[in-house]
C-alpha cells in the first residue's frame, strides 16, 4: 500500500458516464455536467478546481450521448477568429480560459455500471500512483480548499482520502456512509467502516461521502474483484470498504463549506442563485431582483394565484 511520504497525486479523474435520470428531460440530449451554472457549464468549475489544486492532467471517464463534453473541451477556431475580427476580447479570454484550463483526456465507460467502474476505467491513465477523483456533477466553492487539504492529507499518510459532509441522519440513506474514529488532526478522521446508502436506521453516522476522493493505486485491483452492490451497479464505497476490512489505511476529511449537487434540480438551483448574486457584474442587479422577488412570495400553504 502507499507509505507515508509518498509520491503526491498529479492526476484527476473525472467520470461523467452517468445518465443523468433526475434532471430528466434535459438529460435527454444535453449531458447534466454540462448544464450552466450562470454561463460555464458546472464541469469547467470541477476542471477549474483541479487545476487550482496542481492536477493539470484530467481525464474525463465518458460514455454515450456525452460527445459535447468533448466538443467543449475542444479548442474553437472559427469561434475564436470570429471574436478576434468583433474585437470581443472579453469572450474570448472566456472561450480560450475554457480549453486552457488543462489537459483533458477522455475515455468511454461502454455502459454505466456505477461509479467504481467508471473510475476502473481510468487505470491506464492513471499507473501506479495517487489520484484524484472528483464528480462531474459535484460543485465545491472556489473559495472552500477541500480537494488541496485532501491530497495534503493523502501526501501524509498514504492511503485512500474521502470527503465527508454531515447531512443528518435522515438524509443519509441517499449517500455512502461511514464509521469512524476521530484523529488527533483536526477535521480528518479514520474510516473504520463504509456503506453505500444504508437504511436510516442502520447507518453507521450521519456523515457522507461527497464527490472528492483521493485514492491509491491500489483500489484497482479491488474495483477489478468487486462484485455489483447497490443498484446492481459496482460501488466505489464497497471497493473502499474492502481496503479498510484489509487494514489500509482510509481517512476523511470532513467539509464544512459551501457544496452544490448540480445534478439534482432544487440544489443546481440554489447554486445559480447563489454563484450569479456573488458576481460583481450580475450580483447588484440580481440581488436587487431576489429581495423584491421574496417579499412577494406567498406563504408556504398559501395560493400563489
Ligand atoms: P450519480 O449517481 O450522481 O449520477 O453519479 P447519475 O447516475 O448520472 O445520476 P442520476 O441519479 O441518474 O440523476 C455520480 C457521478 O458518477 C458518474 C456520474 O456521471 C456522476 O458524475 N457516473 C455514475 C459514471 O461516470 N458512471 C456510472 O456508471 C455512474
Amino acid at each position: 500500500m502507499t507509505s507515508q511520504g509518498a509520491r503526491p497525486a498529479r492526476k484527476a479523474v473525472i467520470p461523467v458516464a452517468g445518465m443523468g435520470t433526475r434532471f430528466l428531460p434535459a438529460t435527454k440530449a444535453v449531458p447534466k455536467e454540462l448544464l450552466p451554472v450562470v454561463d460555464r457549464p458546472a464541469l469547467q468549475y470541477i476542471v477549474e478546481e483541479a487545476a487550482r489544486a496542481g492536477l493539470p492532467e484530467v481525464l474525463m471517464v465518458t460514455g454515450r450521448n456525452k460527445a459535447a463534453i468533448e466538443d467543449f473541451f475542444d479548442s474553437t477556431p472559427e469561434l475564436e477568429t470570429a471574436l478576434e475580427k468583433k474585437g470581443d476580447a472579453a469572450r474570448l479570454d472566456a472561450v480560450r480560459a475554457s480549453t486552457d484550463v488543462a489537459q483533458v483526456h477522455f475515455v468511454r465507460q461502454g455502459e454505466a455500471k456505477g461509479l467504481g467502474h467508471a473510475v476502473l476505467q481510468a487505470a491506464a491513465f492513471v499507473g501506479d500512483e495517487p489520484f484524484a477523483v472528483l464528480l462531474g456533477d459535484d460543485l465545491i466553492d472556489a473559495r472552500d480548499h477541500l480537494l488541496e487539504q485532501m491530497l495534503e492529507v493523502q501526501a501524509e499518510h498514504g492511503g485512500c482520502v474521502v470527503a465527508l459532509l454531515d447531512v443528518g441522519r435522515e438524509n443519509i440513506d441517499k449517500y455512502g456512509a461511514v464509521a469512524i474514529e476521530e484523529d488527533t488532526q483536526e477535521g480528518v478522521v479514520t474510516i473504520t467502516g463504509l456503506v453505500e446508502k444504508p437504511p436510516v436506521d442502520e447507518a453507521p453516522s450521519s456523515l457522507a461521502i461527497i464527490g472528492r476522493y483521493v485514492l491509491a493505486p491500489e483500489i484497482f485491483e479491488v474495483l477489478r474483484g468487486t462484485a455489483p452492490g447497490r443498484g446492481g451497479e459496482i460501488q466505489l464505497t464497497d471497493a473502499l470498504a474492502t481496503l479498510v476490512e484489509r487494514g489500509e489505511p482510509v481517512h476523511g476529511v470532513v467539509f464544512g463549506g459551501r457544496r452544490y449537487d448540480t445534478g439534482d434540480k432544487l440544489d443546481y438551483l440554489k447554486a445559480v442563485v447563489r454563484l450569479a448574486a456573488e458576481r460583481e457584474d450580475l450580483g447588484p442587479a440580481l440581488r436587487s431582483w431576489l429581495r423584491e422577488f421574496v417579499t412577494e412570495l406567498p406563504a408556504e400553504g398559501a395560493s400563489s394565484s
